[in-house]
């Protein structure tokens, strides 16, 4: 393609039908600013995020059209194979990049990693394990970070601990499955079919439930992406002085009952958990190589067949990944 890349894009913004204002295209190449380089991307996977964005959810209409995707492994300038970090913290924060009110991620700001070529931070790549191809690396720097940090820095759960993961089906859900399985927690999964409640059971939970359903015994750990479906039987499955983690709240962010009184009377710790750091993704790697743990992949397309991976995240028939090769 001359002069520009392959590109699946936001072009208009529509919050009933998300997938009409996806456009899969030329696109001009990135030119990356100073202290910005340009990665051959190699794979890049589908998060929820790409569906909230093309309904306008954190991409307002005037800065379309924007490259979609979040996360992506690939080559850098020397031909390193690298994954890429997706939060971008504004130029003077010094802090937690998670927690600068100006941070963004890939695709909300600066165009997004579901094309050929994307342009990020020097700093914003970590080197890719050796042991994962691109396909699976590629799963890491999103999905797999956000659970990583939902069960290790704000669950703050040890080998052993029980821990409720609701949604089993879901990217962010699965990965917390996987992660928890292969270091040591007993994961308990909920999940409203059969099907993904028997995969739930291969991916390494130790139990499977239906929404809703009474636990055996309460647990150490709640890890919330469901949202309103689920909050209610969340706070309920956790022992006193337990966590809820939450980061994403897919079925609605208004759940019937606060459970406010269950809150404080079983004094439940409830904390919001977004992304993760460099330091962070850094440590998941080096966990996925040392465990051997590979992150489930339900399908790998090309990128030019981006809608039919959309769809079937938007129709939640995807267990595990979307993979987008260019
Ligand atoms: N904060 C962050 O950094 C971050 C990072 C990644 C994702 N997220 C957010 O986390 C959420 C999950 O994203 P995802 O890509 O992992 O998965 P997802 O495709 O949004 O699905 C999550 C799972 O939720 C369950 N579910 C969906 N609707 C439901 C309903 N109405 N009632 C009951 N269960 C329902 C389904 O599981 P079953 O079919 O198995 O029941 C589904 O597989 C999204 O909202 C996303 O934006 C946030």
């Amino acid at each position: 393609m001359l002069g520009g890349v392959l590109a699946a894009y936001a072009s208009a913004i529509d919050p009933d039908e998300p997938l009409r204002g996806l456009t899969v295209g030329e696109f001009p190449d990135p030119e990356p600013p100073p202290d910005w380089i340009t990665v051959q991307v190699r794979a890049a996977t589908l998060n929820h995020h790409d569906l909230w964005s093309l309904k306008g959810v954190g991409l307002p209409a005037e800065r379309l059209p924007m490259v979609l995707g979040c996360d992506a492994a690939g080559l850098d300038p020397d031909g390193n194979e690298v994954l890429v970090h997706a939060v971008i913290s504004s130029p003077d924060w010094r802090g937690e990049p998670t927690l600068d009110p100006r941070r963004s991620l890939l695709s909300e700001v600066h165009h997004g990693t579901l094309a050929q070529r994307v342009a990020v931070p020097a700093g914003n790549v970590v080197p890719k394990p050796a042991g994962l191809g691109f396909e699976e690396a590629a799963c890491l720097p999103t999905t797999w970070l956000t659970a990583f940090k939902m069960l290790h820095v704000n669950a703050s759960v040890t080998p052993g601990d029980t821990v409720l993961v609701q949604g089993a089906g879901g990217g962010v859900a699965s990965a917390a499955l996987q992660i928890g399985a292969a270091t040591g927690c007993r994961m308990w999964a909920v999940s409203r079919s059969d099907e993904r409640r028997r995969r739930a059971l291969e991916l390494g939970a130790d139990a499977v439930f239906e929404p809703g359903q009474r636990l055996p015994e309460r647990v150490d750990a709640v890890l919330e992406t469901v949202g309103a479906a689920t909050w209610s039987h969340s706070l309920a499955s956790l022992r006193p002085g337990g966590t809820l983690v939450i980061s994403g709240a897919t079925s609605g962010d208004a759940p019937e009952l606060a459970e406010l009184t269950r809150i404080f009377f079983h004094q439940l710790r409830v904390v919001g958990s977004t992304m993760g750091n460099l330091q962070q993704l850094r440590s998941l790697v080096q966990m996925v190589e040392q465990t051997g743990v590979r992150p489930m992949i339900d399908r790998v397309l090309p990128l030019s067949r981006a809608a039919e991976g959309l769809a079937a995240l938007q129709n939640g028939e995807v267990f595990g990944k979307v993979v987008l090769t260019p």
